[in-house]
């Protein structure tokens, strides 16, 4: 199984932690299959020793920025178009065929059976289900392939601004013609589905085998109580309804990733030389070695802005528009 892997994309520290869980989580599944990362130049060195632990390839990349501030700002996550440095996974020519997942995702048992479908084989995005979702895919490495992808992006660009737009508008026939190319939701369960659907979650959720934590709050971003175990849910946030996922990521970042990162370094030393269960609560606001590519916090937007998004539905309720931020505004009102 040495020309097939599984390929997944850091192009910051942050990231990293979440490439770090996911392959951690398919090296616990007992994956067959090679595990490559692409990373990019900010990227630290510290990170990098850690990565080079858990995957077989670290492979260093130019960053591919879309710079498409207008599709950007419809798709709200200006800071996506970097994700067209996802097209590099397409050079990876030592492989016959590989599988792409987001540094968001977890595998919760094996998907090695991944490998026997074809280019292009995705699962449905929950947002408009006849676009797939390019956090999880099977693809073909070709440089032809690389090359008409980086040739559509620069004569029409992508329009959600980031890979999956462009991935959707070249590979147009997804979701009409072979039905073996979709791929079943549960190879991409994400965690908006789960509150958006809560019924079928509960039908169907136990049988999932890849969670996707899509959206702009990321595992890494929470706070987590290493006393009980959970993810702490300070803000009231909707995608909380079963925050068993949430739990595992953290629970497989401090037992196998914590160490790796003391061991080379890469937490700073306020967090080193202290056993894991107790700098469980620092690392949650993890400052690492980069902390210009440590998480950044969303960007502000003006009260029109959010009260557009709130009238389409898009309410920030980690953040600006959280219950206790609500709550105060109610009470200002009241005195
Ligand atoms: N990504 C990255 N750096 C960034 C943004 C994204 O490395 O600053 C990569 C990472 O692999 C991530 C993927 O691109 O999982 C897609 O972005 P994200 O998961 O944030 O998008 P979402 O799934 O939330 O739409
Ligand atoms: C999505 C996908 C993600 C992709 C982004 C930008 O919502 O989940 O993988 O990078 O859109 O196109
Ligand atoms: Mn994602």
């Amino acid at each position: 199984m040495a020309d097939e892997s599984f390929v997944t994309l850091a192009t910051n520290d942050s990231y990293v932690k979440g490439a770090l869980v996911l392959g951690s989580s398919l090296r616990d599944s007992r994956t067959t299959r090679r595990l490559t990362v692409l990373i990019t130049p900010h990227v630290s060195n510290p990170m990098r020793q850690v990565l080079e632990k858990v995957f077989d390839e670290v492979k260093l990349v130019d960053v591919l920025d879309s710079g498409d501030s207008a599709h950007l700002a419809l798709l709200k996550r200006p800071e996506l178009g970097v994700t067209l440095t996802k097209l590099h996974c397409w050079g990876l020519t030592h492989y016959s065929k590989c599988v792409f997942m987001d540094a968001d995702t977890m595998v919760l048992s094996n998907i090695d059976e991944l490998f026997e479908r074809e280019e292009l084989s995705a699962a449905p995005d929950p947002g408009w289900p006849d676009c797939f979702n390019s956090g999880v895919f099977v693809f073909r490495p070709s440089i032809e392939t690389f090359n008409q992808l980086l040739q559509l992006a620069t004569e029409k660009g992508s329009f959600d601004g980031g890979d999956q737009g462009l991935l959707n508008t070249f590979f147009s026939s997804w979701s009409t013609t072979d039905i073996s190319k979709h791929l079943p939701f549960i190879y991409n369960l994400s965690s908006i589905s789960i509150y958006s659907y809560l019924p079928a979650f509960k039908a169907f959720g136990t049988n999932a085998k890849v969670v996707h934590f899509l959206g702009r709050m990321k595992p890494w971003n929470y706070s987590y109580d290493s006393k009980t175990k959970t993810v702490k849910d300070d803000a009231h946030d909707p995608t909380m309804v079963h925050p068993e996922f949430l739990d595992m990521w953290w629970n497989i970042f401090i037992t196998n990733i914590l160490p790796l990162l003391q061991q080379h370094g890469a937490i700073k030393d306020t967090a080193t030389g202290v056993k894991a269960e107790e700098v469980a609560e620092a690392v949650s606001h993890l400052s690492l070695s980069s902390p210009a590519q440590a998480s950044s916090p969303p960007p502000a937007m003006s009260s029109e802005e959010r009260k557009e998004r709130w009238e389409q539905g898009q309410a920030d309720y980690m953040g600006a528009d959280s219950f206790d931020n609500i709550q105060k505004k109610l009470d200002t009102y009241l005195q």
